[in-house]
């Protein structure tokens, strides 16, 4: 089935990511815009496309790719009130880790949960995720940490992307941290021997991930788990350089890391390595924000030694509980001193490529599918001129509208 849509401007990222340094910042605009959409993909797009009947016309609005979160740990149990309530009275996120909260005391809550509750919760946060304009998501597990709950994440993730208008892209964080009361070495051996190779096996995930940090896994550590990993097939992915410096960043770009995540703390050396490579920095401010830290990554810094960012929510219970990709566009601007332009490739183009999605979504092109959003703006630089409100009026998956709100109070 064939449809046309017309916007007053349609804007979008063009070519094949990761986009690099100056190819960040260039943007097509065609004003007006049309699509042209065929099956739920994108036939013909252009400030004018082949003749069709317009389908439906969006008279003064906007179109955008639909946003793509590449950092999100959707699937886990629980929620961290009481903690988020110390951190407002003072209590850093490493104290509270210490003191038996954090990544721990949410695989309680998620090892607690059954399979549907677990499903149930996260198709609740879901819907938010798409009500706000992403159409395409990573879920992370890595609050299960042993065998059985592990899978149960990553299989609540793929159920998501099964009965919802969402990709969902399910990722291994087996090394996310030590699992509460185990010895380190006992559960290297059994993430290595046992939990890696089936979810290898059951093609629960593409990618492994981990997270280095001072008091979480070393270097040396993260090394051993990428080597295993790297040979049963898998993608690897790092959350490294949250909260100190570690020197893993050389390490996972040499190993081929589609990314490295967070990267605050990345020295000029670590920029300069990962400008020069096909590795992303995948980059989440609103952790900075939530956890009221001075300290923002070094986006600029990567960008104009030529290298790639990608943006996410990092949705999780302790550091970023943000499920609207639109906070971290406006903090990517006011933050991290990125262009709007920038900004936006960030959250389509380059996060779909980490996803491994990038020749599928992320940008208006032909032949990929028809995800975008409608905006009740005339000029895709007022997204950010009037940030705190995106103006969403619609969400369009493979050219169907999943989300749709009035654009005026009935009766006006
Ligand atoms: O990406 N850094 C590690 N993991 C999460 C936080 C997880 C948690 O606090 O539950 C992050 O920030
Ligand atoms: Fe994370």
């Amino acid at each position: 089935m064939r449809k046309k849509f017309k916007f007053s401007q349609v804007v979008t990222p063009l070519g094949t990511p990761p986009l690099k340094g100056e190819e960040m910042g260039k943007l097509a605009v065609y004003e007006p815009g049309e699509i042209l959409v065929e099956d739920g993909r994108i036939l013909e797009i252009g400030d004018k496309t082949s003749p069709a009947p317009y389908t439906e016309e969006y008279f003064g609005t906007i179109a955008i790719p639909a946003l793509v979160d590449a950092h999100n740990h959707l699937p886990f149990g629980g929620e961290r009130l009481r903690e988020f309530q110390m951190k407002l009275e003072g209590h850093s996120y490493m104290e509270i880790a210490r003191a038996g909260g954090g990544i721990r005391a949410t695989v309680k809550a998620t090892r607690e949960a059954s399979f549907d509750e677990l499903l149930q919760v996260s198709l609740q946060r879901a819907f938010w995720i798409i009500k706000n304009g992403t159409a395409s998501t990573e879920a992370k597990s890595g609050y299960g940490l042993n065998l059985q709950d592990e899978i149960k994440q990553l299989r609540v993730a793929r159920a998501l992307g099964e009965v919802l208008p969402l990709d969902v892209v399910p990722v291994f964080l087996g090394g996310h941290d030590v699992p509460p009361g185990e010895d380190k070495e006992d559960y290297l051996q059994k993430l290595i021997n046992e939990i890696m190779p089936r979810v290898a096996q059951e093609g629960l995930s593409d990618y492994f991930d981990a997270f280095c940090e001072e008091g979480v896994y070393s270097p040396d550590e993260v090394e051993r788990m990428f080597r295993a990993a790297k040979e049963m097939g898998f993608k690897l992915r790092l959350h490294t350089d949250e909260f100190s410096h570690t020197g893993a960043i050389p390490m996972a770009v040499d190993m081929g890391a589609v990314s490295v995540d967070h990267i605050l703390y990345a020295s000029a050396e670590d920029i300069k390595k990962i400008a020069g490579s096909d590795t992303v920095a995948v980059l989440m401010p609103t952790v900075s924000f939530f956890l009221r830290l001075d300290r923002y990554a070094p986006a600029r810094e990567i960008i104009d030694g030529g290298g790639a960012v990608a943006l996410g929510t990092d949705f999780n219970p302790g550091s970023s509980p943000a499920l609207s990709m639109f906070f971290p566009l406006w903090l990517a601007v006011f933050k991290m001193k990125m262009s709007m332009e920038e900004a936006l490739a960030a959250a389509t183009l380059n996060a779909a490529h980490v996803l491994g999605l990038g020749h599928r979504v992320g940008s208006l092109e032909p032949g990929k599918k028809a995800d975008f959003l409608v905006l009740d703006l005339k000029d895709y630089r007022q997204i950010f001129y009037y940030f705190s409100e995106p103006r969403l009026v619609a969400v369009y998956k493979e050219g169907k509208r999943v989300i749709s709100l009035p654009r005026q109070w009935e009766g006006m």
